[in-house]
């Protein structure tokens, strides 16, 4: 199936749990950063795909709040590279009317970083497809702040904390993605995932190109959902 073809999914919300830099490299004998920024290279493609795929919104965990445990060197890298996608591709997102959001604790990274992403939230804002990128993130976490904060303005309802978790003003999830053959959740989207597909791929994320994205598309196309129901 072409990107083309894939419009006719029917999916709005795809996220994806991008994993495999590492042992990408492992297999080149190359260092983990190389698989890393290969990753980047395919977050870039994916995201030029997002309009031929007729996708609102694509969602990726580039930097889990348990990722802080890598070495020094590895968490430097991690962040080097967003400061560096940020500054070499949003001049792209503003022309192609992507727009940037970010979800998870990101305002307590370096401040360089929060200055670079406001900047970048701002100038994107009037975007039509979303590519938001989970930063510091953990989802229990961001259920636990969406909750205190419905609690503080009334009842605690399914309804009402979905309303203050980060993802609030995007579509409901459709379909989860995960790469290199782990099947977890790693405290990705917990809340969100209630009613979406899940697809374990065993591509590695550097590996990952817009034709496997439209193959998991077709894959969900033919998907029944029942939501509970028959
Ligand atoms: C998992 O691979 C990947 C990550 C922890 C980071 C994902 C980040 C990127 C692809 C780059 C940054 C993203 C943007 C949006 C600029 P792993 O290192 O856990 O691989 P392994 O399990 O094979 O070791």
């Amino acid at each position: 199936m072409s990107v083309d073809e894939s419009a006719e999914s029917g999916a709005r919300h795809v996220a994806i749990i991008m994993d495999g830099n590492g042992r990408w490299a492992k297999k080149r004998a190359l260092p983990r950063a190389i698989g890393h920024q290969r990753g980047v290279e395919v977050v870039r493609r994916l995201v030029r795909a997002l309009e031929p795929m007729n996708l609102d919104c694509l969602t990726l965990y580039a930097f889990s709040s348990e990722n802080w445990k890598r070495s020094e060197d590895e968490v430097d890298d991690l962040m080097n590279l967003m400061r560096r996608f940020i500054k070499s591709d949003l001049a792209e997102f503003v022309a192609n009317d992507v727009k940037l959001k970010i979800i998870g604790d990101w305002r307590s990274l370096a401040p360089d970083i929060v200055g670079m992403l406001e900047d970048a939230l701002q100038q994107t804002a009037n975007g039509k497809q979303t590519l938001a990128v989970a930063l510091n993130y953990g989802s229990q976490n961001e259920i636990a702040r969406a909750a205190a904060k419905a609690g503080a303005i009334g009842e605690i309802t399914p309804q009402s904390i979905a309303a203050q978790l980060d993802t609030a003003d995007l579509p409901p999830l459709d379909l989860l993605i995960r790469t290199s053959g782990e099947v977890r959740l790693s405290n990705f989207l917990l809340w969100q995932s209630a009613y979406a597909e899940m697809l374990f791929v065993d591509t590695l994320w550097p590996d990952f190109k817009p034709e496997h994205l439209s193959r998991a598309l077709q894959d969900f196309a033919q998907r029944e959902r029942r939501y509970g129901g028959r």
